[in-house]
């Protein structure tokens, strides 16, 4: 009876493990197609921006410098308006054009991830924050869906300064070894309270939790009121 007992254990024991593994891959698959999912009306979007908007605005610029040629201002002022509206469109021109591109980086799917990340790093103002780039080991292209997943992630990490922090330096790594990727975004800025991110309203370190859980991989963020922060990311290979 014994031995029986024990077979019977043990391949309940193994019924279970498969069953878990199971559950892990269906987890896996569900996430794997909201990423696409996402990826794919991030693309939607970025094009109707792009082509709808983007030439609209272009039309409406052209419009307009046509139009001064045949407009006489009463005065100054109305100069002075007309030339300041015709910077805010130009100006509304080109946020349209780099909101479309950071929205479906295509410089991401053409030449990797360490030159994505330096390009949108490149857009920044650097008189408000000084970023400083590092990359190692990341000549040889990764898997698309890793590549996808830390740019995202660098982006929000990133925003994330830009919009709290009031940081003046930010220092980003990117690196790769035999045993996986290593990313580093620290500032130095004021600093938060991390401990509870659920506590949070906003959506963007818990988003960078669950993609980097979905390679495998693991996050600390590390902060204190004051001394800056640092999100230290780890994806096995
Ligand atoms: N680098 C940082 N420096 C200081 N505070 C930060 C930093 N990163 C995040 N925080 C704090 O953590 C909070 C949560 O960040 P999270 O990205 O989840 O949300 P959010 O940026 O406010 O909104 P969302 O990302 O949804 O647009 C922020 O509101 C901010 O108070
Ligand atoms: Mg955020």
């Amino acid at each position: 009876v014994f031995i029986a007992y024990l077979i019977y254990n043990r391949s309940r024991l193994k019924q279970d493990s498969r069953l878990q593994q199971e559950v892990i891959l269906q987890q896996d698959l569900a996430t794997k197609a909201v990423l696409q999912a996402e990826e794919a009306e991030r693309k939607r979007i970025s094009g109707e921006l792009h082509d709808g908007l983007g030439q609209l605005f272009s039309a409406v610029k052209m419009n307009l410098s046509a139009l001064a040629d045949h407009i006489q201002f009463e005065d100054d002022h109305g100069e002075k308006m007309f030339e300041k509206t015709m910077s805010l469109v130009d100006e509304s021109c080109k946020e349209v054009r780099v909101i479309s591109h950071q929205m479906a980086p295509n410089i991401l799917l053409k030449s990797g991830l360490a030159t994505a990340v330096r390009d949108f790093i490149d857009k920044l103002d650097d008189r408000k924050l000084k970023v400083n780039l590092s990359t190692f080991g990341l000549n040889e292209r990764l898997d698309q869906n890793v590549e996808m997943v830390l740019y995202r992630v660098i982006q929000e990490a990133v925003n994330n300064v830009i919009k709290h922090a009031a940081a003046n330096t930010l220092d980003i790594q990117l690196s790769k070894d035999e045993e996986g990727i290593n990313v580093m975004i620290e500032d130095n800025g004021k600093g938060f309270d991390h401990n509870d991110l659920d506590e949070f309203e906003g959506i963007g370190l818990k988003n960078i939790r669950s993609r980097v859980e979905y390679l495998k991989g693991q996050v600390d963020f590390s902060s204190t009121q004051g001394a800056g922060t640092l999100v230290a990311i780890f994806i096995p290979l």
